[in-house]
């Protein structure tokens, strides 16, 4: 190989060796390659030269050039693995790093207490019931002796989808479609649900809000079988140390009937602003099932008797946690809903 070839392919390689870049590495390239480059240079001085030089420096200079170009492919090849772990090393994931935290929902304080509640019945042999929200005058009133223009309707003034059937008033229609079920056998449950009625949207009262009814049914039972049963739930709901008080009252399906108060779980019963200053607060409606009630069931009330009981779920929660007004629960404020995080 001629002298200058060797210095050429000296230089190119030297050259293709220190570039740094790319750009650089394809601009040496054509620079060695190109139609321009020393090589093809050399190659046109070969015109003039005789057949046995034009074959040993033909031959010469194209080794030269594919040496070139295979240097070229190993610097480029070099070059890329450069780029992509430069690259790597930029976007290196740190493993130890935290990751992103998703935040939970919270079960909503009403079903905090409806499940609280469940448990409670269930750990004393009830059932859980359910009814339509949906339901007909039959089993929201006269099954439950309330017949049509019964004055206590009118409490109960609600959202009628025709002349028959209405939003419930109340969970006690329940009663009647698990009395029916059962067919004359006992019965014991409780069923919490969603009621409507026409009512003032204030700090205290809903158009629609969540009750509480437990109902048995069964041979012997009696009054104290139902102050020992809402004696024991109100122990559990606000403090082991609770009494309970009935007062008379009245509800269309119990005879007799009565309201209950529970002894002020702030002041133990002294006197304070929460109870009014009485040691009492009003809790939930009760009483003995009417005869009437038993007899539409199919029950004789000779041989059965029962009671039954019905609480709204937001008085007993707002009571328990010292809410202030009703509408928390309806508005889905995340900073009011968080507050019951993790009680359940
Ligand atoms: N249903 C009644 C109401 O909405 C509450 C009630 C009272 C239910 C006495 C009962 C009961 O089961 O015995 O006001």
């Amino acid at each position: 190989m001629s002298h200058q070839l060797e210095n050429i392919q000296q230089e190119a390689l030297t050259k293709i060796e220190q570039a740094k870049t790319m750009l650089e590495l394809n601009e040496i390239r054509s620079y060695y390659t190109g139609k321009k480059s020393p090589l093809a240079e050399i190659m046109k001085g070969l015109a003039t030269a005789t057949i046995e030089e034009k074959k040993t420096l033909g031959a010469a200079s194209n080794q030269v050039k594919q040496a070139i170009e295979s240097a070229v492919m190993a610097k480029r090849m070099a070059l890329e693995e450069a780029i992509i772990n430069a690259q790597l090393e930029k976007e290196e994931i740190d493993v130890t790093l935290p990751g992103y935290s998703f935040k939970k929902g919270t079960i909503h304080p009403l079903n905090q207490v409806i499940e609280e509640l469940e448990d409670i019945f269930i750990g004393m042999g009830y059932s859980i019931a359910e009814g339509p929200e949906v339901e007909v005058d039959v089993f929201n009133f006269e099954m439950l002796n309330v017949p049509k223009g019964h004055p206590a309707r009118d409490m109960q003034d609600s959202f009628y989808i025709n002349e028959n059937v209405l939003m419930r008033t109340q969970t006690s229609p329940v009663q009647a479609r698990t009395l029916l079920e059962a067919g004359g056998k006992p019965v014991k449950i409780v069923c919490p649900g969603k009621v409507y009625r026409r009512d003032d949207d204030d700090a205290t009262h809903s158009h629609q809000f969540t009750q509480f009814e437990g109902l048995v049914v069964d041979k012997h039972i009696t009054m104290s079988d139902l102050k020992g049963t809402l004696s024991l739930l109100m122990q559990k709901m606000f403090g082991e140390n609770r009494r309970i008080r009935f007062k008379p009252s009245y509800f269309p399906f119990t005879e007799p009937s009565v309201e209950v108060d529970v002894s002020c779980f702030k002041c133990g019963g002294k006197g304070c602003s929460m109870c009014k200053h009485t040691g009492w607060i009003e809790v939930l409606g009760a009483g003995m099932v009417h005869p009437h009630v038993l007899k539409a069931c199919g029950y004789d009330p000779e041989v059965y008797q029962g009671f039954a009981f019905g609480a709204g779920i937001e008085r007993i929660t707002m009571l328990r946690y010292g809410i202030d007004d009703i509408r928390h629960f309806y508005t889905n404020d995340y900073r009011f809903l968080k507050q019951f995080e993790g009680d359940r």
